[in-house]
C-alpha cells in the first residue's frame, strides 16, 4: 500500500506539473508595452498618453485602432523571403562633431534630432531623409523592444525615422501612405562597452529630467545600427505611439547589435517622465497582423554564427528575453520544468526513504522475533 502511495503522490504532481504550466502562461502579461514614433514635432501636447494605459489610446487617436498598426512579433518561419526587395544604401550617416546633435528626453523615449543629409539613398522608391532615431527600452527583469521576434523581446530597440523626400518635412510626411520609412534594430547585451551608443549614453544624465535637451558632438550615427544591412524584415505598418499613424514602411534588421549591461543599466535607470517616475517600460505591445505579412531579404541562416548575444546562463541576471503575448519565455518555462522535476525526485526520494524505512523496520523487528539465521526476504507479500 506504500507502493500505491507512492504512485498516486508522482500522479498528483504530474497533474500538478500540466496544470501550472499553462495556467501561468496564459496570465502572462501582455501589457506595459508601448511606444512611439515621435514622427515630427508631436511634443509636449501629446502628453496625456501614456504606456500603462495603451490600450485607450484609441478612443483619442483613433488610427491606434486601425488594422496596420506596429510593433508586430515577427514569426520567422512566416516570414516571406523576397528575392527582389532592393538592399539598403545609406548616405551621409557619417556626420563630424560639427554641428553638434540635439539629444532630448520628451517624456516618452530619448530622442536624438538628425539633420536631412542623413538619408536613405535606395531600398525605396524615393529617396527618405532622415529626422531622428530614439530607443524603446524595459528594465532589467523585463526586456523592453517593441518589435518581437517568434514572441520573444530583446532588451531595447533602436528606430531611425526617416521621411520621404517629397515631403517637405516630417510632420507633412507623417500621415501619408508612402510617409515614413524606419529603420529598427535590436539591441542586446555583449561584453564589450558599445563605443558609438556611448556617445549618445554619456549625455544621459544631462537630460534626466523630462522635456529637457542637451547638444552633443555629432558622430558617425551609421555605427549605431547593426554590421550588416542586408539581412531584414520589411511591412507595412504604423508610428508605435500616438498618433498611430499608418505611415511606415518598416526595416527590422536581422542582425543586432549589442551594448554592455552597464549601458544598458543606464538606460533604463536614469531618465525620468512625469511626476519623477522613472521612464522606461516605453514600448507598444504587439498589434495584430490583420492579414498582413513580413517579407524577408533572406532566406538562409547566416553563415558566421558567432552570436553576439552574451549566452543566458541559469544565474545571469540578464535573462533579458521574455515571451512577449500570452506565452513564457524559455527561460521560464525551463526553470518550471526544472522546479517540478526537483520537486517531483524530491518527492520521491522521499517517499522512497519513507518506504525503505518502513521495510527495515519491519525486518529487524523481524530478526529480533527471529534472533538469528534470518535472511532478507523482500517483502513482496506485503502488497499482494
Ligand atoms: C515599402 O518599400 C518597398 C520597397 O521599396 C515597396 O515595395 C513597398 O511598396 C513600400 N510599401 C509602402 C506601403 O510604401
Ligand atoms: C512643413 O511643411 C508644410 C508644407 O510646406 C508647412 O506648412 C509647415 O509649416 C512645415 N512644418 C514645419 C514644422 O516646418
Ligand atoms: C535572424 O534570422 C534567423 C534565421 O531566420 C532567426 O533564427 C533569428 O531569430 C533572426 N534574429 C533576428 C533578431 O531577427
Ligand atoms: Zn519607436
Amino acid at each position: 500500500m506504500l507502493r500505491t502511495a507512492f504512485f498516486t503522490l508522482l500522479l498528483l504532481i504530474h497533474c500538478l506539473v500540466l496544470r501550472v504550466a499553462p495556467a501561468s502562461s496564459s496570465s502572462e502579461e501582455d501589457d506595459g508595452s508601448s511606444e512611439q514614433e515621435h514622427a515630427g514635432h508631436k511634443k509636449s501636447h501629446s502628453h496625456h498618453w501614456g504606456y500603462t494605459d495603451q490600450h485607450t489610446w484609441g478612443s483619442v487617436f483613433t488610427d491606434c485602432n486601425g488594422k496596420s498598426q506596429s510593433p508586430i512579433d515577427i514569426n520567422t518561419k512566416n516570414a516571406i523571403y523576397d528575392s527582389k526587395l532592393p538592399s539598403i544604401a545609406l548616405e551621409g550617416y557619417d556626420l563630424t562633431d560639427q554641428p553638434a546633435l540635439t539629444l532630448l528626453n520628451n517624456g516618452h523615449t530619448l530622442q536624438l534630432m538628425l539633420p536631412p543629409s542623413m538619408r536613405i539613398v535606395s531600398g525605396f522608391d524615393r529617396v527618405y531623409y532622415a529626422a531622428q532615431l530614439h530607443f524603446h527600452w524595459g528594465t532589467v527583469e523585463e526586456p523592453g523592444s517593441e518589435h518581437t521576434i517568434d514572441n520573444v523581446h530583446f532588451p531595447a530597440e533602436i528606430h531611425v525615422v526617416h521621411y520621404n523626400s517629397k515631403y517637405a518635412n516630417i510632420s507633412e510626411a507623417a500621415n501619408k501612405p508612402d510617409g515614413l520609412a524606419v529603420l529598427g534594430a535590436f539591441i542586446g547585451i555583449g561584453l564589450q562597452e558599445n563605443e558609438n551608443y556611448e556617445r549618445i549614453l554619456s549625455a544621459l544624465t544631462d537630460v534626466s529630467v523630462e522635456e529637457t535637451k542637451t547638444e552633443i558632438p555629432g558622430f558617425n550615427a551609421r555605427h549605431l545600427l547593426p554590421n550588416s544591412l542586408e539581412r531584414f524584415y520589411r511591412y507595412t505598418g504604423s508610428l508605435t505611439t500616438p498618433p498611430c499613424f499608418q505611415s511606415v514602411n518598416w526595416t527590422m534588421f536581422n542582425d543586432t547589435i549589442t551594448v554592455s549591461r552597464r549601458q544598458l543599466a543606464a538606460l533604463e535607470d536614469t531618465l525620468k517622465m512625469e511626476q519623477n517616475q522613472l521612464l522606461r517600460k516605453n514600448f507598444r505591445a504587439p498589434q495584430l497582423l490583420h492579414g498582413r505579412y513580413v517579407v524577408s531579404s533572406f532566406s538562409e541562416s547566416p553563415n558566421q554564427q558567432t552570436p553576439k548575444i552574451v549566452p543566458l546562463t541559469e544565474t545571469d541576471p540578464s535573462t533579458r528575453v521574455r515571451a512577449s503575448t500570452g506565452g513564457l519565455g524559455e527561460k521560464q518555462r525551463g526553470d518550471i520544468l526544472a522546479i517540478a522535476f526537483g520537486g517531483l525526485f524530491a518527492v520521491t526520494l522521499l517517499a522512497f526513504s519513507m518506504y525503505a524505512f518502513q521495510q527495515r523496520k519491519k525486518y529487524s523487528k523481524f530478526k529480533k522475533d527471529a534472533r538469528q539465521n534470518v535472511i532478507y526476504k523482500p517483502a513482496s507479500k506485503e502488497e499482494a
